[in-house]
């Protein structure tokens, strides 16, 4: 059933929040996990329902995976190609990282198994990694369009390869090296643009050999050895800069504000948001930098700013990439004209969320032209008015931007559906509550 929410104006936010663990690193964790010899435990993993499926998942392939009283995670792995056939097709709910990554770990068992997902996943594009896993000697048998549903039938006979990613997606080159751990000798991924890099670095954490090089003709070249030995580990969760940016810029827009936002991961690959904010004159503060498990955290210190219209180039999308929704918001209370570029594939996210910014965004009373792959953003620096109904598409990125723009525009906002939120950001309304949001029920 739908859940609408309302978001209204509200007076300077504070406090210290710690938002839900980073999606990313959730999944990846839980996947390496399953693959280790030994015990694994994970802590501050996101509880969303992306992730969870992705645990269910792990034990439908024969790993065992427990939550523990006190939050933990314990998992049991099965040893490098140690997986086994799940008995039923495996239910990615909502989540493309989840699918995408799993098709790459099953594509070299030689095993047959089926995914599907809910409406939204099942329309989104999977040649991206077919494509790749075919080469390896993975079968696929799909819908039209090699869309979900989709059976992988894996091989028993791996082939490395050297494969030059076409669009920019950590998702894509996580699957292939992912294949690539139970393949003799070396898999390579081209990336000319780099991508956040979680796999890579959790790969050798967990004690696998994975070399990054400068490729020829430009970018990276990232390569992982087969049939490593990956025994357990400890892996700690960061906060989700990704989530962390719906109370950043909440903060950012409600005159007054100042909040912290705690332990969030500041990898490079996935700060441009945060940089971008920071060249429109945004008051953040990264304190408390340390390394944790091979990634970068910090705490956010975020001040109310007056924020003015940016060019944001092409070359930062990677970095931020799930973060234009939120971006576009921030822009729309700027002054002066913000224009993204290269967002060619936000139109294949959970949503198309090129449109349903550009629309939601012009029912809110804001100035916005859209092109197939850029959005300029007219912001006047006043609050625009909002009083709109916003389509979310069951995108929880699209209705936790649009509950942001309410706490601050003129009349309040409406999101139609704000039940997608709990695939990533469980909790968010009672999060952004505390720090003196007011979100709640609404009628429609
Ligand atoms: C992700 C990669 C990105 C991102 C997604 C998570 C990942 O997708 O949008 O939310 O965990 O690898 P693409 O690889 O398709 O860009």
């Amino acid at each position: 059933m739908a859940k609408p929410l309302i978001s209204s104006s509200t007076t300077a936010l504070a406090g210290s929040v710690r938002v839900p663990g980073d999606k990313s690193i959730s999944h990846r964790a839980l996947m390496l996990g399953a693959l280790a010899v030994g015990e694994s435990l994970v802590t501050g993993l996101l509880e969303g329902d992306d992730v969870l499926r992705t645990a269910a998942c792990m034990r439908a392939l024969g790993a065992e995976v427990e939550r523990l009283p006190n939050g933990a995670w314990r998992l049991f792995g099965r040893g490098v190609g140690g997986l086994m056939e799940p008995a039923n097709i495996l239910d990615m709910g909502n989540s493309g990282t989840g699918a995408r990554l799993l098709m790459g770990l099953v594509a070299s068992h030689p095993f047959t198994c089926f995914f599907t997902g809910d409406g939204s996943l099942r329309s989104r594009p999977m040649r991206r990694v077919s494509d790749p896993l075919g080469r390896m000697g993975a079968r696929f048998v799909s819908r039209d369009g090699g869309r979900l549903p989709l059976g992988v039938i894996g091989t028993d006979r791996p082939t490395p390869i050297v494969y030059e990613t076409p669009v920019a997606s950590a998702q894509v080159k996580s699957a292939i090296l992912l294949a690539g751990l139970n393949t003799p000798g070396e898999t390579t991924v081209i990336e000319r643009e780099a991508t956040r890099d979680h796999t890579e670095l959790m790969l050798r954490n967990f004690g696998a050999t994975v070399r990054v090089e400068a490729a020829e003709g430009g970018g990276r070249a990232i390569t992982v050895v087969g049939f490593p030995e990956l025994t357990g580990r400890s892996v700690v969760v960061p906060a989700d800069p990704s989530s962390a940016a719906f109370p950043a810029v909440a903060a950012l827009l409600v005159e007054g504000s100042e909040i912290r936002l705690t332990g969030v991961g500041i990898n490079p690959l996935r700060t441009g948001l945060y940089q971008t904010l920071l060249e429109m004159g945004a008051a953040i503060a990264f304190e408390n930098k340390r390394e944790e498990n091979s990634e970068w955290v910090a705490d956010l210190v975020v001040r109310a700013s007056r924020l003015k219209g940016v060019d944001v180039p092409a070359s930062r999308a990677p970095s931020m990439i799930d973060e234009y929704p939120i971006l576009a918001i921030a822009a729309a209370f700027a002054e002066g004209a913000t224009h993204m570029r290269g967002l060619g594939e936000l139109r294949v996210k959970e949503s198309d969320r090129l449109a349903a910014m550009a629309r939601g965004l012009a029912a809110c009373g804001v100035a916005v032209e859209e092109t197939q792959d850029t959005l300029i953003i007219h912001g006047t620096g006043r609050p625009p008015a909002g009083g709109a109904t916003i389509a979310t598409h069951f995108d929880h990125r699209i209705a936790m931007s649009f509950l942001v723009m309410g706490m601050a525009s003129a009349r309040p906002v409406t999101v139609d559906d704000a039940e997608a939120i709990d695939t990533s950001f469980p909790g968010f309304e009672a999060l952004m509550n505390g720090l003196g949001g007011k979100i709640g029920a609404a009628d429609l």
